[in-house]
């Protein structure tokens, strides 16, 4: 078993070599993510997968038109963690019809950027957004539906 000083040497050069190609406020958020967690009788939610296997769920809180709480289950790359926490911080405050706009790039500009590489990440996490308000919008019509999850 690595001693403790060992374990803090290889998280730091992890972080160091992290920090050479995502930008702070990706890292910040891949090791802390904000909003994660599962929401108890969503007003709406939505999931997408991507091809890579890693997959984002979107939890919705929705009062009048507006949403007022957010929050995400998600496996994969630290990207993915990172753009999923980013997804329901913009969502938070934001009405239906705006978050259905909410696009990869402004997840990524959230984000102050993302490589390349893993912009399909903030892809997805627009995507499973876009589901949850659409679920919202079903829940609208069908509140008892909130009762079964
Ligand atoms: Fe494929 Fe993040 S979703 S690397």
């Amino acid at each position: 078993m690595a001693a403790d000083g060992e374990k803090d040497a290889s998280q730091r050069e992890m972080l160091a070599k992290a920090l050479e190609i995502y930008s702070p406020a990706v890292v910040e958020r891949w090791i802390k993510p904000r909003n994660r967690g599962q929401m108890r009788h969503p007003d709406g939610q939505g999931r997408a997968a991507s091809a890579c296997d890693d997959s984002i769920q979107v939890f919705l809180r929705v009062q009048g038109e507006r949403i007022t709480e957010s929050s995400f289950l998600a496996t994969g790359c630290g990207a993915t963690l990172s753009s999923a926490s980013m997804v329901t911080e913009l969502a938070e405050g934001m009405t239906l019809e705006a978050a259905l706009g909410l696009t990869a790039q402004e997840i990524a500009d959230g984000l102050d950027g993302l490589p390349e590489h893993n912009f399909h990440c903030a892809e997805m996490a627009s995507l499973a957004l876009r589901a949850a308000v659409q679920d919202a919008y079903r829940c609208e019509r069908e509140p008892w539906k909130k009762l079964y999850r």
